[in-house]
C-alpha cells in the first residue's frame, strides 16, 4: 500500500491501494472512536460500492447510516445540504461521530462542507471513486456547495481525517469520466512532474497507482506550503481560468471539467508562446500528449467571448487575474496581470 501524509491541521494519511474499499472499516477505526459512521453517497455510486463499505464499517464495530442523494452537479446545493443536516439530526449523529464521503467530487465537496458546518464541525473521511477526485478534490480540504450565481460560492477549508483511494473503483467509470481525471493528471505533469506524462502515455490503467501517487505528492507539497490558497496553491489552477469560462460558455453541457481544462491549458500556453513566456517545445509536447490521450485541444467558442467570462472567475482578485504559465515541461510560474494586460496577453 502506498501512503502519503498531508501535514496540514489536522494532518492525515492518504492510502492508495487496489481493493482498499473492503478494508475501509479497519483503516477508519484506526483514526476515530466514533460510534456512528454516516456514509454519504449518490445514487450512481451507492449501487456499486455502498454495501462493501457498509459491511467493512460494521465489521470494524461502527453503527452505519447511509444518506443517498441524486447524482450530478445540481445536487451540490443548499437543498441537499439541508436534507443531509436533517438526516444527521434525525439519526442522532453527534459531534463525535463521523461522515464518510463515498463518490466523486460532488459527494466529497458536499459531505466535506456538511462536516465543516454540522454542529460546528465533525470529522469526515474521503473515499474518492473517480480519478479526478482521487488526484485533486479529495486532498487539500476545499469543501463547498454551489449557489445559483456560481460554483463553490459557499464553502470552507476543512481537512478530512483520512483519504482512501482504491483504483479499482475507476474500472466502473465511463471513458469520458476517466478522461476528466486524466486531464488533471496531464496538468500535474506540466506544472511539476514530466514523468507523469510518460506514465500516462505508457498506459493510464497500467500505471494507475504510480500516477495517482505522483499527482497527490505534488498536491501534498503545494497544500502544505499554502493550505489556504493565497500563493503557490494557485499553480493547481493551470488551465482552469479558461476552463471555467469554457464550461460556463457551454452551460456546463458540452465540455466536462477535465476536457475544458485540457483546452484551457492549450489556450493559455499558445498565448504564452506568442508572448515569449513559454518555449514552443512545451506547447508542442502539450498538443501531442493531449491528442494521444484523446483529449480535446480546442473548442469553437470565440476567444473574445471567453475572455470576459474569465474576468468573472471567482478566483480573480479585484486588482487583476493570476495566470499560471507553463515554462519548461514540469515547471510553471504564477503571473499577476491587471485585466487590460490579461486581454492583451491573448492578442
Ligand atoms: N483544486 C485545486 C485546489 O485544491 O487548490
Amino acid at each position: 500500500m502506498r501512503t502519503l501524509t498531508i501535514q496540514t491541521s489536522p494532518s492525515y494519511n492518504i492510502f492508495i491501494q487496489k481493493g482498499l474499499l473492503s478494508k475501509a472499516g479497519e483503516h477508519i477505526r484506526d483514526i476515530t472512536t466514533a460510534k456512528t459512521a454516516v456514509i454519504v453517497t449518490d445514487d450512481a455510486v451507492a449501487p456499486l460500492y455502498a454495501k462493501t463499505v457498509q459491511k467493512s464499517l460494521q465489521n470494524a464495530g461502527f453503527f452505519v447510516e447511509t444518506f443517498v442523494f441524486p447524482h450530478g452537479e445540481e445536487s451540490k446545493c443548499h437543498k441537499v445540504l439541508i436534507a443531509l443536516y436533517d438526516f444527521l439530526l434525525q439519526k442522532g449523529v453527534t459531534r463525535s461521530d463521523l461522515l464518510v464521503a463515498l463518490g466523486g467530487g460532488v459527494v466529497g465537496d458536499l459531505t466535506g462542507f456538511a462536516a465543516a458546518s454540522y454542529m460546528r464541525g465533525i470529522d469526515f473521511v474521503m473515499i474518492p471513486t473517480t480519478l479526478l477526485s482521487q488526484v485533486d478534490s479529495s486532498v487539500g480540504g476545499k469543501t463547498a456547495v454551489n449557489l445559483q450565481e456560481g460554483k463553490n460560492i459557499v464553502g470552507a477549508f476543512w481537512q478530512p481525517r483520512l483519504v482512501l483511494c482504491d483504483p479499482d473503483t475507476l474500472l466502473s467509470l465511463s471513458e469520458d469520466i476517466l478522461k476528466d481525471g486524466v486531464a488533471e493528471c496531464v496538468k500535474y505533469g506540466f506544472i511539476r512532474d514530466e514523468k507523469i506524462l510518460d506514465l500516462l502515455l505508457d498506459g493510464v490503467m497500467k500505471n494507475i497507482e504510480e500516477i495517482i501517487t505522483r499527482c497527490i505528492a505534488i498536491k501534498k507539497q503545494v497544500v502544505e506550503r499554502d493550505e489556504h490558497d493565497h500563493g503557490e496553491r494557485m499553480i493547481l489552477n493551470f488551465g482552469h481560468t479558461l476552463a471555467h469560462a469554457i464550461e460556463r460558455y457551454y452551460h456546463y453541457q458540452t465540455y466536462t471539467h477535465g476536457k475544458a481544462v485540457a483546452i484551457g491549458m492549450v489556450y493559455i500556453t499558445r498565448a504564452a508562446v506568442k508572448q515569449g513566456a513559454t518555449p514552443k517545445e512545451t506547447f508542442d509536447k502539450m498538443l501531442a500528449v493531449l491528442a494521444a490521450l484523446g483529449l480535446p485541444t480546442s473548442c469553437d467558442a470565440p476567444l473574445e467571448e471567453l475572455l470576459p467570462l474569465c474576468a468573472r472567475d471567482k478566483k480573480r482578485e479585484t486588482s487583476g487575474i493570476n495566470i499560471i504559465l507553463a515554462k519548461q515541461v514540469g515547471q510553471c510560474e504564477i503571473v499577476k496581470k491587471p485585466l487590460n494586460e490579461f486581454y492583451a496577453f491573448f492578442q
